[in-house]
């Protein structure tokens, strides 16, 4: 079954240096984005008992419409920040960021509303954006059949196991009919099997729905698995510090030969950044 996304109306948010602020939803200077989120010089700094902390410094990343990006760093490298400025979270202190519409999301942890069913969970993301009481119940099924969940609707969440909770998290996420979806690590938290089967999902879902993902890991091998591009975040400060376009022909399986070799070209990447910053 296909899920079409609306078009989501172009709004430009941004906030930096310059004093410039689009919370309004219509943009700093009125222009209208061909991408699904710019982000355009970003640093951010946060106020710690030392001083000012630079955690970004001078990040440029497009994503396309329709792309699937990873976002790839050693712990505290700053990649939930970027994703937090990204979702309008945050403010950067400096630079600008814009996204095709507001964009959705999806966290390590499903925080779904555990007194709700699947999905009536589902429904409030529904209602939210406006769907009309009538049409919610159908449009609920239909997100959760493409998560493969179908049946779960009256389901409690301690009901579910952890994989089908991340399947419903997903299938919120969908319901903002976003044209982009923003994920922290949402399979982290599960075991191999599960997120294996979890990818070949999302990877159906992806080319089904024709959303963009800016995807946040710090396992290499998922970060390959997934992606059309893998973006490596370098640590204190987080700035960009090598990109790779995956040219893997899809679908992949995480044990690919392919995505194997490119991964251990990517850590031999990591592991410099992370030597050169002093982790552990
Ligand atoms: N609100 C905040 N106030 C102060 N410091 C913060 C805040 N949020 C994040 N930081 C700091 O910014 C740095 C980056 O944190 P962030 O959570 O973005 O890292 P991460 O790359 O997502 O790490 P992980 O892989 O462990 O999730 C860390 O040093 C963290 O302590
Ligand atoms: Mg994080």
């Amino acid at each position: 079954m296909a899920t079409t996304l609306a078009k989501s109306t172009l709004t430009k948010t941004a906030k930096g240096t310059d004093g410039k602020d689009g919370k309004d939803g219509k943009g700093t200077d009125g222009a209208t984005l061909d991408v699904a989120a710019r982000i355009e010089h970003v640093s951010k700094s946060f106020a710690t008992p030392a001083g000012q902390q630079l955690v970004l410094d001078d990040i440029t990343l497009d994503v396309a419409r329709g792309e699937f990006v990873t976002l790839l760093g050693a712990s505290g490298c700053g990649k939930s920040t970027l994703l937090n400025l990204v979702a309008g979270l945050d403010r950067p202190t400096a630079g600008a960021i814009g996204t095709d519409g507001r964009p959705a999301l999806m966290f390590q942890e499903h925080a779904l509303f555990p007194w709700l069913t699947a999905g009536k969970n589902i429904e409030l993301a529904l209602r939210l954006r406006g769907v009309p009481k009538a049409e919610r119940r159908e449009r609920a099924e239909e997100l959760l059949s493409l998560v493969r969940l179908d049946g779960a609707h009256g389901k409690r969440v301690h009901e579910l196991s952890g994989g089908m909770r991340q399947r419903v998290a997903l299938a919120r996420a969908l319901a903002q009919d976003s044209q982009l979806l923003l994920m922290d690590e949402p399979f982290a938290a599960l075991d191999a099997i599960t997120r294996d089967v979890l990818h070949d999902e999302l990877m159906r879902i992806w080319r089904e729905t024709g959303v963009s993902v800016l995807f946040v890991t710090h396992n290499v091998r998922e970060a390959v698995r997934l992606a059309q591009r893998v973006v490596l975040l370098s640590s204190r400060p987080g700035r960009i510090a090598h990109e790779w376009s995956v040219d893997i022909d899809q679908p992949r399986r995480i044990e690919d030969a392919a995505v194997a070799e490119l991964s251990v070209e990517i850590t031999e990447q990591l592991r410099g950044e992370i030597r050169r910053h002093g982790q552990h």
